[in-house]
């Protein structure tokens, strides 16, 4: 079996920094220890930071909605996320109204396999509760999907409080959890309608009409249908202070709450979509992109590890699909790509700001998605029988995001042009290096990750 050993490099945990070489031996891990010595191809990483592999825990690759797909499928979207350092990505398969569950998940195994250089996990997003369904939970565990996303927003997607309340009560029964992408739909709902009945059709109107209490009002809501459940739960892709002081009430009252934000609720802010159609429409998202205050709670919130994940909604779409909401930005597919600059941007902001420590970074981008989604140790660790999923970090070096050397297939970037410092230098997928220097060197050799349940405190 073909070894490799990585020499002299930083290893990276939630516990803290060590020198120390990590030996691999197919694909896996076999030792980890100073001064190790084998039969083995030798690679120098003194003066590299080693994290196990990045995992993004909130991708969206080859999703239908808005009458198209996205741009990144699981070819573009796994080689961007190669690129970023992530080794898994945990997609939403995604049933439509009428669909079965198996359906939607059969269906996502035909997008991704074959066609994903980084490995794949799914979580079930749930658009139709019905009998069925419910019959249908055990076979989604025997086949590794043991986390479940729910909308309390969006006409094809959007559940009842009393459906999630079921769903919840039920995935108790087998040790699964559910995300909420909390935002109240009957205000949110109004207020489009009345923007687009005044003439108000620009991007400017997306955040306005999201307003931060629709976000608030939908997590204390779902908090409430999860202290009803006795079941914990996810609130994904938080992006506002008002919401994260939800999240901790209701932690503070006994409610199992995890949560994760994205870097765009860390370093972006509502003040874009004041620019003209085309540089506006790239960061229609939902929730919006919010005020420089939100921005500070998270990133307080980050630093006093009150959140659990940082993900990226990875979800992208060219500027010629955005160009559908021109005259209505009702109508702007929502979304952005991240997963390409995600490590970097937390990296760079994050770590060398003084926000977060290394430690802290290594938690949120792999350590806990691994332990919250069920796959550590295999994920997640740098450890003896850990899949030998690793990321050379450069720590020194600064450069610059473009669309132009970004591997996604969006054409844009929403950090075009930001700094950065270090930078993502060799990755390792199961003991082979896919990516080296700026290129994907081995493709489509991504696996499909079966699931545990939850281990994280
Ligand atoms: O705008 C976004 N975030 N689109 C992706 C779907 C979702 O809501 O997570
Ligand atoms: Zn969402
Ligand atoms: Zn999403």
């Amino acid at each position: 079996m073909k070894k490799i050993l990585l020499k002299g490099g930083t290893l990276v945990s939630s516990r803290g920094t060590k020198r120390a070489d990590v030996l691999i031996s197919g694909e896996k891990i076999v030792a980890v220890g100073r001064h190790l010595q084998a039969e083995a191809q030798v690679i120098d990483v003194s003066g590299k930071l080693i994290f196990p592999g990045f995992i993004d825990a909130h991708t969206h690759f080859d999703l239908e909605v808005s009458d198209t797909v996205t741009a990144d499928d699981f070819d573009g979207g796994s080689k961007a996320a190669l690129a970023g350092g992530v080794t898994t990505v945990v997609d939403f398969a995604t049933q439509n109204k009428g669909e079965t569950l198996t359906d939607a998940l059969n269906n996502w195994h035909m997008k991704a396999f074959a066609n994903s250089s980084c490995d794949y996990a799914f979580h079930m997003a749930i658009s139709d509760w019905r009998e069925d369904v419910r019959e249908e939970l055990p076979a989604m565990f025997e086949q590794g999907v043991t986390s479940f996303k729910v909308y309390m927003i969006y006409d094809a997607m959007e559940l009842s409080d009393r459906a999630i309340l079921e769903l919840m009560t039920e995935l108790k029964k087998y040790g699964g959890i559910v995300g909420c992408h909390c935002e109240n739909s009957a205000i949110v709902g109004k207020l489009r309608e009345k923007a687009i009945k005044d003439g108000n059709v620009s991007p400017a109107y997306h955040p306005l009409t999201r307003p931060d209490y629709t976000e608030a009002e939908a997590v204390n809501r779902f908090l409430s249908i999860a202290k009803a459940a006795d079941a914990p739960c996810i609130v994904v892709h938080l992006s506002t202070k008002a919401g994260c002081e939800e999240v901790l009430r209701a932690r503070k009252n006994g409610v199992k709450v995890y949560a994760e934000t994205c870097p765009q609720y860390l370093l972006l802010d509502d003040s874009v979509y004041q620019k003209p159609f085309d540089d506006s429409a790239k960061y229609v998202c939902s929730p919006p992109l919010r005020k420089p205050e939100d921005n500070q709670a998270l990133w307080d919130a980050l630093k006093a590890n009150q959140l659990n994940t940082v993900s990226t909604d990875h979800c992208s779409f060219t500027l010629e699909q955005k160009r559908a909401g021109e005259g209505d930005f009702t109508k702007i597919p929502n979304g952005m790509p991240g997963v390409e600059t995600r490590a970097i941007l937390m990296y760079t902001y994050g770590v060398k700001k003084r926000r977060l420590s290394l430690q802290q970074m290594c938690a949120y981008l792999s350590e806990n998605p691994a332990r919250l989604y069920g796959m550590y140790p295999k994920k997640g660790a740098l450890k003896a029988g850990s899949d030998a999923d690793i990321v050379v970090f450069d720590p020194r070096g600064h450069g610059r995001i473009s669309a132009a050397t970004d591997h996604g297939k969006c054409g844009y970037d929403p950090f075009e042009g930001t700094r950065t410092v270090g930078g993502v230098e060799k990755v390792f997928l199961r003991g082979r290096l896919v990516y080296h220097d700026g290129e994907v060197v081995l493709e489509h050799s991504g696996k499909y990750v079966s699931r545990g349940k939850n281990s994280l405190v």
